[in-house]
């Protein structure tokens, strides 16, 4: 009989699903010579090879396939019994495993202050991902909800706008359309603009928003991070069109403008998303509860 822990199976279904060590770190917030110990240990329990690694790139072995395939559904088995053992133990006690978009990091931690005041004995894992990988998670079922601006079309899934998530166009104060009103979008063709990495669902709007109203979109830079885009346009490097929620802790921002473009802000929400089937826990319940309470308080003022 092999001795396997759920520990290394959740390494090496990590490192599996992401093909990289250090992914797998970052993600199960380990270490990465943790990481390769776990995959030696099973390694030697399975005695076949998994994985192969071939210069930075790994790849599974026939056995690798395997087991991956085996562990996916027996993770999910054994979340499945601890979402259980939770719910018998009634929702004073238990885990609430969120998957977030990256632009929720203005108002995510916020909102769930209060809740944790509320239920002290839950305890919160949030992964703050962009929407590729968080859409890579929900397929995999791995979270109790997940929140996002734009929930994929076409899938089997449940999801429930709770609180706004206008769209605007930034630009630095000094430029000289911060002074104009009713700009039409059209006069945005000549400006250069500051976009997030493929992947990201303000990436993927921003597209669609230019797309839409058959307007070129003149790309100067792309950047993975909200806040470096921020930095970016007060720097005069040129504009971008970020979700709002960006601006919400920093209401005194002076070096960047919203502009009055004509149709601008553009209406948009943020859902909380989950698999159709899928059975929640107590846990997840009281979340969603408090969201519908409680968001009206977000709001966002400006
Ligand atoms: P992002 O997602 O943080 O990946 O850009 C934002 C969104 O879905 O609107």
């Amino acid at each position: 009989m092999m001795h396997v822990s759920l520990r290394q199976l959740r390494t090496f279904e990590a490192v599996a699903r992401l093909k990289s060590f250090s992914r797998a770190a970052e993600e199960l917030h380990i270490t990465q010579p943790t990481v390769s110990k776990q995959i030696r240990l099973l390694h030697e329990e399975v005695g076949l090879p998994l994985l192969e690694q071939i210069g930075k790139k790994v790849f599974l072995t026939e056995a690798g396939e395997q087991l991956y395939a085996t562990c996916a559904d027996w993770l999910e088995t054994w979340g499945r019994f601890e979402q259980t053992v939770a719910d018998l133990k009634g929702i004073k006690q238990g885990r609430l495993r969120i998957a977030a978009v990256t632009t929720t990091k203005y108002f995510m931690p916020r909102l769930l202050g209060p809740f944790c005041a509320q239920y002290p004995g839950i305890d919160i894992a949030m992964e703050v991902v962009n929407r590729d990988r968080l859409l890579e998670r929900l397929a995999r079922n791995q979270d109790d909800l997940y929140v996002m601006g734009v929930p994929p079309d076409g899938l089997n899934i449940e999801c429930e706008p709770f609180l706004e998530n206008p769209l605007v166009v930034l630009a630095p104060a000094s430029h000289p359309l911060a002074r104009r009103k009713r700009i039409p979008f059209a006069y945005l063709a000549n400006e250069p603009f500051i976009v997030r990495e493929r992947g990201s669902g303000t990436r993927l709007t921003v597209e669609r928003v230019f797309q839409e109203r058959d307007v070129p979109l003149k790309i100067k830079m792309e950047l993975g991070s909200n806040e470096a885009i921020k930095q970016a346009v007060a720097g005069g490097l040129g504009l971008a069109l970020l979700s709002q929620s960006t601006l919400s802790l920093d209401p005194n921002q002076k070096e960047v403008a919203v502009l009055n473009v004509e149709g601008f802000p553009i209406k948009r929400y943020w859902y909380v998303v989950r698999p159709r089937d899928k059975q929640l826990s107590v846990v997840a319940n009281a979340f969603l509860e408090f969201l519908q309470a409680h968001v009206q308080l977000l709001k966002p003022r400006n």
